[in-house]
């Protein structure tokens, strides 16, 4: 196979970043600027304050990437970015310090879908993976059941109807007045909880694959006025392990049953809600059960990185997938 040696950018969200990866599995470098602490004070992300963190950090990310890595520009293959999905004034930031570089250098300029890159991350942890797999990318924009057939080729099994399972966490977090962002602080008080406290719905769409989650997170809001009105109190880590339990089953169930649909040996897990201990938990159990090889990113790869684009650039690079300067940012950029 061929060596490559790519810079890549990402900034799709809150995390100004950028990686130098070798041929697709082996990163010299991975820098992420993170805003949550500014973030935090407004219980969510402010797009417009993202972009203007995402314009004064690039400059200084990219550098610490080519410096850490130890090369120079003259010594790269291509120049990759995010250009889609994600929140179009952040994505801006990257796509245009990309599309600049790759002009100034002359070097080709590969244009990444993020869902992608966040099945990617699967290939630089566990450089023995191969395709076919099934991958749950679950973060705080997308759920979605991917057939990742080929390293470029991928089919949209399932999806969310409503909201992400991130976002659901970081809702319920809110309504328990935990703080941002809502995932990790349900994961850590949800083990001190019993998850069959309180009963929250379960729901099947008419696609089996897809989810829905605003009914569960609707359903501990109800819970929790009603409690509020009657005057009484509650037990945030029953609630918590109650939520995430609900959360947790029916992404293992839908994913498992897309699996063995379509014949998958091996499944994966992918995006910043691969980060949660009951979900790595439970998907290992359950590819336990059906003699499937599991696979999962270390939290430092399921959170937005650049790596997991360098790596899904790399692929891409080697199919002859360029893009040109007329490159554009795409907020909802389908799969
Ligand atoms: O992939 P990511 O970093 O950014 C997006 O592309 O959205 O995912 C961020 C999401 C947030 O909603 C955060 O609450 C959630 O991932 N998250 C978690 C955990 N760590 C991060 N959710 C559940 N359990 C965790 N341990
Ligand atoms: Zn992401």
């Amino acid at each position: 196979m061929q060596d490559t040696l790519i810079l890549a950018i990402e900034s799709s969200c809150d995390e100004t970043a950028a990686a130098v990866i070798k041929s697709g599995r082996t990163v010299l470098s991975n820098v992420i600027n993170s805003q949550i602490e500014i973030h935090k004070r407004y219980g969510g992300v402010v797009p417009e304050i993202a972009s203007r963190c995402h314009t004064e950090a690039i400059g200084t990310v990219v550098d610490e990437a080519l410096k850490t890595a130890g090369v120079t520009l003259n010594d790269l293959t291509a120049i990759a970015v995010t250009y889609g999905p994600g929140l179009v004034g952040a994505l801006l930031v990257g796509v245009s310090f990309a599309k600049a570089l790759s002009m100034a250098t002359k070097l080709p300029l590969i244009a990444l879908h993020h869902i992608r890159g966040h099945i990617m991350a699967n290939f630089i942890a566990h450089p023995e993976l191969e395709p076919p797999f099934v991958c749950l990318v679950a973060s705080g924009g997308h759920s979605h059941i991917v057939h990742v057939k080929d390293y470029t080729e991928f089919e949209v099994l399932g999806r969310t109807c409503d909201d992400a399972a991130g976002e659901a966490y970081d809702k319920v977090a809110r309504v328990l007045g935990l703080g941002y962002p809502g995932g990790p602080l349900i994961d850590k008080l949800a083990r001190e909880g019993n998850p069959e406290a309180v009963h929250l719905p379960r729901v099947t769409m008419d696609n089996p694959y897809d989810f829905s989650f605003s009914g569960v997170k609707t359903a501990v809001i109800n819970y929790l006025h009603k409690l509020e009105q009657n005057g009484e109190s509650y037990n945030k880590a029953d609630i918590a392990a109650s939520f995430q339990q609900a959360v947790v089953e029916v992404l293992t169930v839908h994913t498992f049953h897309a699996a063995k649909t379509v014949g998958a040996k091996k499944i994966a897990l992918a995006g910043g809600v691969a980060s949660n201990s009951a979900l790595r938990a439970s998907f290992e159990a359950a590819a336990k059960k059906q003699k499937m090889e599991f696979f999962v990113p270390p939290p430092v790869l399921c959170t937005d990185n650049a790596a997991m684009i360098g790596c899904a650039a790399h692929f891409a690079y080697l199919k002859g997938e360029t893009a040109d300067l007329s490159l554009n940012a795409v907020p909802s950029l389908p799969l």
